[in-house]
């Protein structure tokens, strides 16, 4: 499975960073969101981060983008990448309209970061061809893909996008299907435990960052973190690993979900622990 034409749904954060290291490989790739101007906002955004990634010798971003092709709806390809927001429910109506558009040998593959893909699978009528694919933020700079096998993902599935990883330039690891798989059920803790510490009143974000970073060699606190991902993503992540895993101590500090509903989200809203031009 070459992969050749590579539909990506979501041109968010996420979305418009995985579209641009599929398009940096030379592949097609179809970028549909339902949100009007997404798709042109994460254009710009890539054409930034080729800006910069150029400036080191990376390629000419207009050939990287010159890949990249625009749709209004889910168009047939080899594989789908989906990489909307982390709702159950949205992502279940994308793998339902993707198993009826793309052809029955391609791969549909997600990018959530905690929903279990035998869920997403369920929507679809080849749950064989269904896998994870967890990319990580910034996109072009992490070099770690989860390679997520749902119940049912075939060997052959699992090698093609262990395979396509490795072809984008990144290190694969593969995780079975739990709640959060390896990554955000470590990671999500020690963030929400970074907020609890704010919470409580044990530190300033400057000095819990500070501590993370320096103590144990982290490029960014556990804050600083948050704010990158998002802290509605982060909410949903926790709430996905408390309801799946049955256990309280995952539940969201009441502090993220302050800011969640006070619409500071982070980066993308332009303050969330920190404040962003
Ligand atoms: N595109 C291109 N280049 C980029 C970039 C992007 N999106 N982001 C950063 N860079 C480049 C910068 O231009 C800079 O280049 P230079 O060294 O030539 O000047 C270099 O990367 C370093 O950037 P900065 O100087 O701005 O800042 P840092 O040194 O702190 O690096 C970082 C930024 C790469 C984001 C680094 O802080 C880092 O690795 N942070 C940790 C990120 C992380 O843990 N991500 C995982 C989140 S979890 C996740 O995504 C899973 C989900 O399910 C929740």
């Amino acid at each position: 499975m070459d992969f050749e034409h590579v539909l990506v749904v979501g041109a968010g954060q996420m979305g418009g960073g995985i579209a641009q290291v599929v398009a940096g490989s030379g592949r097609r790739v179809s970028l549909y969101d339902a949100a009007p101007g997404a798709v042109e906002h994460g254009v710009e955004t890539m054409r930034r981060s080729l800006g910069r990634l150029a400036e080191k010798g990376g390629p000419d971003p207009e050939d990287v983008l010159s890949h990249v092709h625009p749709v209004d709806d889910l168009v047939p390809a080899d594989l789908m990448i989906e990489a909307v927001i982390e709702d159950s429910s949205v992502k279940e109506d994308v793998f339902r309209r993707a198993d009826e558009t793309l052809p029955p040998d391609a791969v549909l593959a997600s990018n959530t970061s905690s929903i279990p893909i035998s869920t997403l699978a369920a929507a679809t009528n080849r749950p064989d061809r269904v896998i994870g694919m967890h990319f990580f933020n910034p996109v072009p700079m992490m070099s770690l893909v989860e390679v997520v096998r749902g119940n049912e993902t075939s060997d052959e599935t699992a090698e093609a996008i262990t395979e396509l990883a490795r072809d984008l330039g990144k290190t694969p690891a593969v995780a079975n299907d739990f709640p959060g798989f390896v990554s955000n059920r470590i990671l999500m803790p020690f963030i929400n435990e970074a907020v609890w510490a704010l919470h409580e009143g044990v530190a300033e974000p400057e000095a819990i960052d500070t501590i993370a970073k320096l103590g144990f060699a982290h490029p960014m606190g556990p804050l600083a973190l948050a704010d990158l991902i998002g802290l509605d993503t982060c909410v949903a992540i926790m709430e996905v690993l408390r309801d799946g895993l049955g256990d309280e101590r995952y539940e969201p500090c009441p502090l993220l979900r302050e800011h969640v509903a006070a619409g500071r989200l982070g980066r993308k809203s332009g303050a969330g622990f920190y404040s962003y031009d």
